[in-house]
């Protein structure tokens, strides 16, 4: 089941982003709603599971509501409901996929509880007709950094993942430190462009211990401390320095590990997926090392790198095709691996 013109809705919740989209087919995105809570939670630094929850209770239905009208839709014309089950916030997670459920059954239409992180991989699928397995993804956000060997659709083998701190946490905190708010990533990137990558040097960690792993937590912790050794001396703190070096050390090590992933795997695709495949030095840096290998660099779009309902939908939509349908028993799931995201 599933042809060109039918139409799957997605929703997601699980983090910070209400969202809700209706694709036709597998990639053609009719409508995509986003509504983010970063204005809620910057006051407290990070995100408040509990306030999330609510917000995205008010927001939903809306959402849907919204993203039906812009698709030119109503709800019975809607053949799948796709929502998030995890990772992510519980409380958040209940909330789309609860009201997915609900569509299922009222409607008695195919329900598909889509895999986060499988989700980010597939807004590249969405939107480059061209791309084909076997390829490396490199997954990274707020929550996840993920170096995978996607071998044919739906099949994946980790290669490699953080030992702390995710790539996105590591560029918000450093960002509060800095004074830049939050979520600070895109702020980094961007004062970064005006620093000297090497004008202060940070510790790469781990870059050539052999693995496909990743550390940030001594890096953050070097960057506080050099900025208070500042401070303490009373002497200015150089911003776009200091950005510039925090974000050369963590994309030396990411772009070193990928290269190689890529080189062992023989693959000739790599793919960025999450919100800090946006990082524009990350982009600019990976691109000059693939480039004379010959492996072609993808990455979405802006909307479709941060939690959106559309990725979410794509791989509702493949879910679909494959008659992986999920029972009105799925329950959301703070962790989950990759490797759980296929369930035959
Ligand atoms: O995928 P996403 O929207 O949500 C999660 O699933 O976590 O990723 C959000 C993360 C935040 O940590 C944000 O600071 C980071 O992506 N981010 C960036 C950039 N834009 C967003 N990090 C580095 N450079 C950017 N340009
Ligand atoms: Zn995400």
């Amino acid at each position: 089941m599933n042809d060109k013109s039918t139409l799957v809705l997605g929703i997601e919740t699980s983090c910070d982003e209400t969202s809700a989209a209706v694709i036709r087919g597998r990639d053609e995105v009719l409508s995509l709603i986003i509504s983010s809570q970063a204005d809620l939670h910057a006051r407290y630094g990070g995100v408040v599971p509990e306030l999330a929850s609510r917000a995205h209770l008010e927001v939903l239905l809306p959402a849907i509501e919204e993203s039906l009208r812009q698709a030119g839709a109503g709800f019975r014309d809607i053949d799948a409901v796709a929502a998030t089950r995890g990772p992510g916030l519980i409380g958040a997670l209940l909330v789309g996929l609860t009201a997915a459920k609900a569509m299922a059954f009222a409607l008695d239409i195919p329900l598909l509880a889509v895999n986060h992180l499988e989700a980010h991989i597939y807004a590249n699928f969405l939107h480059f007709e061209d791309l084909e397995p076997p390829l490396v993804a490199f997954v990274v956000s707020g929550g996840h950094t993920l170096l995978v060997h996607m071998t044919e659709h739906r099949r994946y083998r980790l290669l490699g993942e953080t030992l702390d701190d995710a790539a996105g946490e590591a560029y918000d905190k450093v960002a509060r430190y800095l004074g830049l708010g939050y979520p600070g990533g895109a702020a980094i990137d961007r004062i970064a462009r005006q620093g000297d990558p090497s004008a202060i040097a940070f510790p790469r960690a781990i870059m050539r211990d052999g693995s496909y792993n990743f550390s940030l937590s001594g890096l953050k912790t070097a960057v506080i401390n050099y900025v208070r050794k500042l401070k303490e001396n009373g002497q200015p703190v150089p911003t776009e320095d200091i950005a510039a070096g925090f974000e050369a050390a963590v994309v030396e090590v990411q772009v070193f590990k990928i290269v190689r992933a890529a080189q062992e795997t023989a693959v000739k695709s790599v793919l960025l997926a999450g919100g800090v495949a946006a990082n524009s030095y990350l982009r600019e840096k990976l691109q000059e090392a693939l480039d004379p290998m010959r492996v072609k660099l993808y990455y979405p779009p802006l909307q479709l790198c941060m939690d959106n309902a559309a990725m979410v939908a794509a791989l509702g939509a493949r879910m679909l095709s494959e008659g992986d349908i999920s029972g009105l028993e799925v329950d959301v799931a703070a962790k989950l691996s990759l490797a759980s995201a296929v369930s035959s």
